[in-house]
């Protein structure tokens, strides 16, 4: 994987074995971005309490809806969704699959064929909320974090908390999955890792990637295997048409 987000000159094709991760801002003028929304979508859009929380969802779905339609070739209003037992979303037909993030002004989008993906970006705080590792952490990541103090702690916890978020929603099931029952890397430095897993998913191959540096805030990907070539790009909502 390259160390940066990379503008391409044309949509990359995404071929199998291949996993694509877009990184987008998100607080840009949501309007044009409104017409490819479903009215679900729209929806959930006028359902935010503020403009700029309400922009940042339309901004990410209608940035969605895009790379979809164009790996497809189908028209982007058209896509229509399906989710699984515990809300991940998936395209109701084919093995194009898909995974989406957003937290302060950035979004990602992982997308691969045949393979469920998972990604994670979190806004990073320099006093971490330690709470979380109380509650959701596994002894031997709290283990790793207890050495540290200030941006050492800070990386290492946003490190944990990404991979860990990123694996459970490659493997579907957010928040649901027992958090505390799984190890990742708590090495900032360590760029590809694998988790230790729980014994239903032991025999499982998953391995997190860190992904290129996000200004103030730390982003992971998860997926099923290891030898996959990832390729990171940066989405640019004009150069697409919206
Ligand atoms: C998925 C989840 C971990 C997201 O956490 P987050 O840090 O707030 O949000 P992120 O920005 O990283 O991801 C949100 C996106 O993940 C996707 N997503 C939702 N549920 C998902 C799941 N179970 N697995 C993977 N991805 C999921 C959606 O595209 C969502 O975007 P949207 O809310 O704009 O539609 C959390 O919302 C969750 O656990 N949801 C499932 C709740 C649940 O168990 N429901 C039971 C249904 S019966």
């Amino acid at each position: 994987m390259s160390d940066s987000w990379t503008m391409p000159s044309g949509f990359p094709d995404l071929p199998p074995g291949q996993v694509h991760v877009w990184r987008l801002r998100t607080d840009r003028d949501p309007r044009s971005g409104l017409a490819l929304l479903s009215a679900e979508e729209r929806r959930r859009a006028d359902a935010f309490r503020t403009d700029l929380l309400r922009a940042r969802y339309v901004a990410a779905h209608a940035a969605l809806r895009l790379l979809l339609g164009r790996t497809l070739d189908v028209p982007a209003d058209r896509l229509r969704f399906r989710q699984n037992a515990w809300g991940k979303p998936a395209l109701a037909e084919g093995d194009l699959r898909f995974n989406l993030s957003h937290s302060g002004p950035w979004a990602l989008v992982a997308l691969a064929r045949g393979i469920e993906v998972g990604v994670d970006v979190e806004a990073v705080s320099h006093a971490p909320p330690l709470e979380v590792a109380g509650i959701a952490y596994s002894a031997a990541e709290r283990a790793a974090l207890s050495g540290l103090s200030g941006p050492a702690l800070a990386a290492a916890f946003y490190a944990v908390w990404t991979r860990k978020e990123a694996l459970s929603k490659g493997i579907g099931r957010g928040f649901s999955f027992d958090f505390t029952g799984f190890t990742v890397s708590a090495d900032p430095a360590e760029r590809t890792s694998r988790p230790a897993l729980p014994k239903d998913l032991a025999g499982a191959g998953w391995t997190l990637h860190d992904l290129p540096a996000l200004e103030g805030a730390a982003a992971a990907l998860a997926v099923p295997a290891a030898g996959f070539g990832i390729a990171t790009w940066r989405f640019e909502p004009s150069l697409w048409g919206l």
